[in-house]
Parts: structure tokens; sequence; C-alpha cells
């Protein structure tokens, strides 16, 4: 268990990592029955019936609350994210010994099953995203992405960002098989690297208050040096989809830019999303960042060398 080092390798120098087949096709499965069972009745999408997972999600089917979330081509179910059998699925042995192997053995914050799910405390800031900080005990939830309706014009162009809240690792596993341009988790490879010195804090960010007359800053304050590097990244690097099958999971460093991908597709996308931190991000969020950007991370981490084969990267969709 754990990962090799040319897995360590891999993700030092591009902030993500793919494994394949890391989930239980079994659990995978169990968390997509969680799923169905908590849609409303009346709702008319239909499990096995592709013809209807179609978006929008029109009236009177949307929902904002943030624990049942169905809105455009979102379909957000937060109040599963601790259930045992989802905790047991996305928290696994073998997924967190993978973890450990990337931030330190014994240092994780333990997950609660039946705990406090994310969106139970409401949302960051009125009518804004929900703050996966808030009340998460377990996973962040499932996130599935509605196909589009024929006739569609081609998807826009993905725009990227990193997320607001402290964490180390990110993690977001396919629980159904998911193409090319299915609308899967989208990073910017390396961006991690670039974007983590930009940061006035090392976890963290400066927050402001949220004002409706006043629009401009939204709850976060950036840098100017962060804000210039991420169109700079969006110029200069070809975002990548992580695309796969069932029990494909992406690990992804907590300064990774990155989106939520466009479906395109005929088959709806289904993905479970979840954080690791340390027990210490309540010490080390709000200092700045350190000139060793790997200083919290592991040994094995801290060590590896940076070089893996052409064969590897391959393997991670990226020649
Ligand atoms: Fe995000």
């Amino acid at each position: 268990m754990g990962l090799d080092f040319e897995q360590l390798a891999f993700f030092k120098k591009n902030g993500y990592l793919l494994v394949k087949g890391a989930m239980s096709p079994a659990l995978c499965e169990r968390a997509r029955d969680l799923l169905w069972q908590s849609l409303p009745d009346g709702v008319p999408l239909v499990r096995d019936d592709p013809d209807t997972l179609v978006g929008p999600f029109v009236e009177p089917h949307r929902s904002t609350d943030a624990m049942h979330v169905r809105d455009g081509f979102r379909w957000q179910e937060r109040e599963i994210g601790t259930h045992p059998d989802v905790i047991d699925l996305i928290y696994s042995d073998e997924i967190v010994s993978m973890a450990e192997s990337l931030l330190g053995r014994g240092t994780l914050r333990q997950h609660k099953k039946n705990g406090v799910p994310m969106g139970s405390k409401g949302s960051a800031w009125p009518g804004g995203p929900v703050d996966p900080a808030l009340g998460t005990e377990g996973a962040r939830g499932i996130y599935c992405t509605l196909s589009p309706p024929e006739q569609t014009p081609a998807a826009p162009q993905l725009h990227c960002h990193t997320d607001g809240h402290p964490f180390h690792l990110g993690v977001v596993g396919l629980l159904a098989d998911s193409p090319r341009k299915g609308g899967g988790f989208t990073i910017w490879p390396g961006s991690h690297a670039r974007l983590y010195p930009t940061f006035a804090l090392q976890y963290d960010q400066p927050r402001i208050p949220y004002y409706d007359h006043l629009p401009s800053y939204k709850g976060i304050l950036h840098t100017k040096e962060y804000l210039a590097e991420l169109a700079r990244i969006e110029d200069d690097t070809s975002p990548l989809e992580c695309y796969g099958e069932a029990g494909d999971i992406v690990f992804w460093h907590h300064r990774l830019a990155h989106a939520a991908g466009a479906n395109e597709t005929p088959t709806m996308r289904e993905a479970i999303l979840a954080d690791f931190w340390k027990t210490d991000l309540d010490e080390c969020r709000s200092q700045p960042p350190n000139t060793d950007m790997w200083h919290d991370w592991s040994p094995e981490l801290r060590g590896a060398s940076g070089e893996y084969s052409d064969a590897f990267a391959l393997t991670q969709q990226r020649a």
C-alpha cells in the first residue's frame, strides 16, 4: 500500500496523480444507490435511462439547498458525504495510505461516520458557494454533471480557480465510467508550484466581508501576483481532463488550478469529492508560504527526485 517513487515524483512535479481502480467497485455502486435514493420523488431523472439525464434542471425540480443542489447541469448531493459506506469508499485504508504517502504517516485528521456533512451550515456568504471547510466531517459529497441537450453549441472555454478553504490534498473519484469530454475534473498541470508562492498564507486566504452593494470582493482577497499568475497559466498551460472508469481517482495539491469540466457527452458524470488535511492545519494555516513548498509533506515526497519514466507519464494521460 502507499505510493511508489514514480507516483510521488509525478505528483510533486505536476500537482496531481491519477490512480486507476483505487475504489471498490461494490462501494461505488453502493454510493450510487445512496445518490439515487436521495433524489426526491417527481424529479424526472431515471438511473438507467440516459435520455432523462439531460440538463439543465428546470422548475420545479431545481434546488438551491446546499445539501441537495440541483441547478443548471449540476446535481450535488452532500448529505450522504458522511454516510458510513461513503466514508468506507473514499477513506478506505488503501486510499488513506496513499494520502499518507504524500502527507506523512499518522498525520491526517479522522473522518467521522454519520458526522456533519458539508453544506449543513449553509454557504460561505449569502448566495455564494458552500465552504468545504464548514461542517465537513466526511466527503464533500457526490457531484454529478448532467448531459447536454442535443444540438448544443460547443462548450465555452473553461476558466480555472483554486479552492478558498484550508486543506492539504483533494481527491476526486469516478463512481461510473466517464468518457473524454464527459465533464471530468479538469486540472492545469504544474500550476500548484507556480501559484503556491503567490498566496499571502500557505493554506488559508485573507477574507473580506461580502456586501451586495460592493460586489467586487466576494469574500476572499487574492494577491495581484496570484491573479497575474492564474491568467498566465490559463494562457500557457493546456488543461487536462480526468476522464476514466469507475473506481479511478485523482489526488490533487491544494494550490492546483482546476475547474469542473463541461459534459459534452450522453453520459452523466458521477464523482465523489473529498479532502485530506493534517491535524496541525489549525496551527499552520495562517503562516505565510514556506520557502520550501514541501516543508509540511512526507519525508518520502520531500525526497522524491522529480523523475519518472515516459511510460509512467502515459498512464497519467500526459505524455
Ligand atoms: Fe474548486
